[in-house]
């Protein structure tokens, strides 16, 4: 597997950093063949070429079978326009990556319930992951700008009926593996767009019988992520709406730092955690790794397929978490044993190839 790792900007340096030493430790115990490249994106490739998306960089990309991309966005270009900020380049990658079926899984880790702002019996056994729409809708809609005096600016909520199946199938397929229930999300009580969306999603639903489908209105959904976070399996919905339910139920797990994504049906994969840049606490050696390590497992099982390679490397984020590993922003009790990035990212390694030893050592028996 060729893998380019962008590790951007703010804390992205150092939670791919370990993400990749996990993968290497994992990937030489199974003997899988990863090689890996790295390269710019974002401020740091602003500052270094000009540009947020480098050729070179996306050259790179497209000659690779995954990306991992550690985060974009510093403060410093807070004041230029979209069309100029480190966003953009992650934007255009995703656009030329070609992949529209954004996964985002959230999960409770029965070691983290206390450090769920919610209740633990409220989000105990929370297991649910968001298909969101990720090429289309408001971030890519034409037209879009400022006027000339610049008193009003417009985007274009967009969807087309081909944009929706596409994404749809994936949501259905996902849930038919899992619990087969699947929730569609949208604002159809104001919305063309969604009203299309919706329309869409029932047609395609036909094709899934086995599957329940239900529909919510963005709204509501927002309120039952954190009422009923259970009644979930896969919530299907836009690219905005996905955007931001998604930080809510990564926050839910104990901490934005814990989510990882992965993005299919294009060229090429892209993994990503979901947490941003962080620039406060960048170069600390503070920032929780664990997303961007989900990451390197979610790249082994998909893009590599490799399971076993991919559950060593969950194994040894449960095992580090139950043994009270945390970093800064997971811990919530005097017993935490606080650690930094680097003591996360060893400790996942070892346990992840510890683990895997061990069952090899069973199967050898
Ligand atoms: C995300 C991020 C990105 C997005 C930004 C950095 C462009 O917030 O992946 O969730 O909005 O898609
Ligand atoms: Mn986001």
């Amino acid at each position: 597997m060729k893998l380019a790792v962008l590790a951007g900007d703010g804390i992205g340096k150092e939670v791919t950093r370990e993400a990749v030493n996990v993968l290497e430790r994992v990937s030489n115990l199974f003997d899988i063949d990863v090689r890996i490249e790295q390269f710019e994106i974002g401020a740091e490739a602003i500052k270094a070429n000009g540009s947020p998306l480098p050729e070179r960089t996306l050259e790179g990309c497209l000659e690779s079978d995954a990306v991992l991309l550690g985060a974009v966005g510093s403060p410093e270009f807070d004041d230029l326009l979209p069309e100029d900020r480190p966003e953009i380049g992650l934007l255009n990658l995703r656009k030329h990556l070609g992949g529209f079926a954004n996964l985002r899984p959230a999960k409770s880790h029965p070691s983290l319930v206390n450090s769920s702002p919610l209740r633990p019996e409220i989000f105990e056994g929370t297991d649910l992951l968001i298909v969101r729409e990720l090429l289309g809708g408001i971030y890519f809609g034409e037209p879009r700008g400022f006027s000339e005096d610049r008193r009003r600016a417009f985007n274009t909520l967009t969807y087309s009926a081909f944009e929706i199946e596409r994404v749809a199938r994936i949501a259905f397929d996902i849930a038919r593996d899992r619990k087969k229930k699947l929730t569609s999300v949208d604002k159809a009580n104001v919305l063309e767009s969604s009203r299309l969306w919706r329309e869409t999603v029932n047609n395609v639903a036909a094709e899934y019988p086995d599957v329940e489908l239900e529909h919510l209105f963005v709204d509501a959904c927002a309120m039952h992520l954190v009422t009923d976070p259970n009644r979930f399996d896969v919530i299907l919905t836009g690219n905005l709406f996905g955007d931001i339910l998604s930080d809510e139920a990564a926050v839910l797990t104990g901490s934005l730092g814990m989510l990882a994504s992965a993005t299919i049906g294009g060229k090429v994969d892209l993994y990503e955690p979901v947490h941003g840049s962080a620039p406060d606490i960048a170069g600390k050696n503070q920032a929780n790794p664990l997303g961007a390590i989900e990451c390197a497992a979610m790249c082994l099982a998909q893009t590599a397929n490799k399971r076993q390679a991919s559950e060593a490397i969950q194994t040894g984020v449960q095992k580090v978490l139950s043994e009270g590993y945390r970093t800064v922003d997971l811990i919530t009790n005097a017993d935490d044993v606080k650690v930094t990035t680097e003591e996360m990212g060893e400790l996942v390694g070892r346990y992840a190839t510890e683990s895997a030893n061990f069952t090899h050592a069973h199967r050898a028996v």
